[in-house]
């Protein structure tokens, strides 16, 4: 299998590398680093990616942004950020990235606990969730038959949580090897039109 992870050098994407590489051929693509360079907030770098990336049996993606801030602080502008990023990114990422993909081949897009259990500062991050969530449903009912895709969409990773400290107060880390399995089932199982929630 010939899968392609974008943000497969962040957190969560460098621990699928790991384990997809034992037994696939992994390309990986990121804004800065990666076998490709890629910004998925732009339509045109995703074009031009699968030109180089050629033929491929899964496309991963874990990246995306969204700007997180108190809902009496964010601006119109920064709510593009992440309608652009993480949602617009990955819709075009299907749009772009089916023909591409060899038969039976399947998309796995991130999105997160937040679109059911959002926590302060959230309004913009887990509104782009909840839509992956919708899009993803309803995707499925169009997309050609061999073309699976799902939805991956976890809780705070252990590897994470330095980095979001104080913002998910009570919840439960995901260990890494949980979270991989959801991946893990997207990926090498047969569901479609999945959302795949590993919050505990
Ligand atoms: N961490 C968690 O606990 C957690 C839980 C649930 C869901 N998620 C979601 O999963 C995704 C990955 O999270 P993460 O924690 O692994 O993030 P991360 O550590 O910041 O890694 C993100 C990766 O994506 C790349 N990237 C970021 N923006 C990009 C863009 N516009 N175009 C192409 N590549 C881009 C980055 O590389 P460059 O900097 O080189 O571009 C990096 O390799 C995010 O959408 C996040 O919201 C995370």
């Amino acid at each position: 299998m010939r899968i392609l992870i974008i943000g497969g050098g962040g957190t969560i994407g460098s621990r699928l590398a790991q384990y997809f590489g034992k037994d696939y051929e992994v390309l990986i693509a990121g804004r800065n680093s990666g076998d490709f360079t890629v910004d998925i907030a732009q339509s045109s770098s995703i074009a031009a990616l699968f030109v180089k990336t050629g033929q491929l049996d899964a496309i991963i993606c874990a990246a995306g942004e969204a700007k997180w801030a108190d809902f009496n602080e964010l601006t119109e502008e920064d709510y593009h950020i992440g309608l652009r990023s993480k949602l617009m990114g990955q819709v075009n990422l299907v749009r772009l990235g089916r023909d591409y993909l060899e038969p039976g081949g399947s998309i796995t897009l991130s999105s997160g606990i937040l679109a059911d259990d959002p926590v302060a500062m959230t309004s913009s991050a887990a509104m782009v969730n909840g839509a992956l969530h919708s899009f993803v449903k309803a995707v499925v009912l169009d997309l050609k038959q061999d073309i699976r895709i799902n939805v991956v969409a976890s809780g705070l990773v252990e590897d994470a949580v330095d980095k979001y400290k104080g913002y998910f107060p009570g919840h439960h880390p995901i260990s890494m090897e949980k979270m991989l399995r959801g991946y893990i089932r997207s990926v090498e199982g047969r569901g479609t039109g999945e959302i795949i929630r590993i919050y505990e």
